[in-house]
C-alpha cells in the first residue's frame, strides 16, 4: 500500500473539515448485529479521526453526530445514542485536554437531556484554553432551524430600530448562526453511499468541497481521511471563476 500519509501536501490543507458520519445502523445489520453496535464502533472511528485531524494540524472538525430529525428514531436507538456521547465525552475529556483539542457544541443544545448538556458545558470548560483542534460536535442540529434561528435575531433587531434591512451585511446575517467565529469548511465527507447533505451546515457549505465514499462510517479510518484530502488536493476550487484566473492568480479588473 502507497503512504498516503506522507502524499499530503500539509500547506493546502483544509482548514475545516464537516463529516456526515453515515452507515453505523447497515454497518451493524450486515454483521447480524443490533444498529447500537454500529453507533459504538463509529466511536472508534471518531477517535481515530480526531487524532489524525489534530496531528495534520487541521484547524476545525465538525461531526454530524445526531440531527434534529435523529429524535424520530425508536426511543431504545436514541436513549443509547444519547448514553454513548455521554459517557465517550466523560471517558475521552482528559485525552482532548491533554492533546490540545477544544470541544464545541452547535445545534438545539437545549433540546438535549439534562445529562448530556451538563456533560459537554463540563468539557466544553475543561478544553476552552485548548489551542489546536476545534472539535465541533453537531447535536440535536437542524440546518434549517439554525437559519431561522438567525432569522429572528435580525428581525429583532430590525424591529427594536437597531438595524435598517438595506443595511444587512453577510456578516450581520452569520452572526446569528451556531458557527459564528467559524471558517467555512471547505471539505465534507459523507459515508455509506448517500449523496445528499441532509439539513447540514446549508449555508456554511456554499463553496465546500464535496466528497461521497461507499464507506461505512465504522470502517472509515485514518487510511480513509487521507484518501479524501487527496482527492481534495487534486481538486481546482475557483469560486466562480475561471481555470486560467485561477492558475495565473489573476486578479479581476474592478
Ligand atoms: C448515522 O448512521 C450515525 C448516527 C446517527 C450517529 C453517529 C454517532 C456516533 C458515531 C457516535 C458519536 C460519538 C461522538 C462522541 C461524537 P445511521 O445509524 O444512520 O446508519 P444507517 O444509515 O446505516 O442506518
Amino acid at each position: 500500500m502507497s503512504d498516503l500519509h506522507s502524499m499530503i501536501d500539509r500547506s493546502r490543507l483544509p482548514s475545516h473539515i464537516a463529516i456526515i458520519m453515515d452507515g453505523n445502523g447497515r454497518w451493524a445489520r450486515e454483521r447480524g448485529q443490533d444498529r447500537v453496535f454500529g453507533h459504538y464502533e463509529g466511536v472508534v472511528s471518531v477517535r481515530e479521526i480526531v487524532d489524525a485531524c489534530g496531528e495534520l494540524g487541521v484547524q476545525y472538525l465538525t461531526l454530524y453526530a445526531f440531527s434534529a430529525e435523529n429524535w424520530n428514531r425508536p426511543k431504545a436507538e436514541v436513549d443509547a445514542l444519547m448514553e454513548l456521547l455521554v459517557n465517550t465525552i466523560r471517558k475521552e475529556v482528559d485525552d482532548l485536554k491533554k492533546n490540545n483539542v477544544k470541544l464545541h457544541v452547535i445545534g438545539d443544545f437545549a433540546s438535549l437531556p439534562q445529562i448530556c448538556q451538563q456533560e459537554m458545558t463540563e468539557a466544553m470548560e475543561i478544553t476552552s484554553m485548548n489551542t489546536g483542534l476545534n472539535l465541533v460536535l453537531a447535536l440535536s442540529y437542524s440546518s434549517r432551524f439554525e437559519l431561522l434561528q438567525a432569522a429572528r435575531k435580525i428581525a429583532e433587531k430590525v424591529a427594536a430600530g437597531a438595524l435598517k434591512p438595506e443595511d444587512i451585511t453577510e456578516d450581520d446575517f452569520q452572526a446569528g448562526l451556531d458557527t459564528h467565529g467559524f471558517p467555512d469548511p471547505e471539505l465534507m465527507i459523507r459515508t455509506s453511499g448517500e449523496n445528499r447533505i441532509s439539513n447540514f451546515l446549508l449555508y456554511q457549505l456554499a463553496y465546500a468541497e464535496l466528497y461521497f465514499t461507499p464507506v461505512h462510517w465504522p470502517d472509515f479510518r485514518k487510511q480513509n481521511l487521507y484518501d479524501a484530502l487527496l482527492d481534495y488536493q487534486r481538486r481546482e476550487r475557483r469560486f466562480g471563476k475561471t481555470s486560467e484566473q485561477i492558475q495565473k492568480n489573476i486578479v479581476p479588473n474592478v
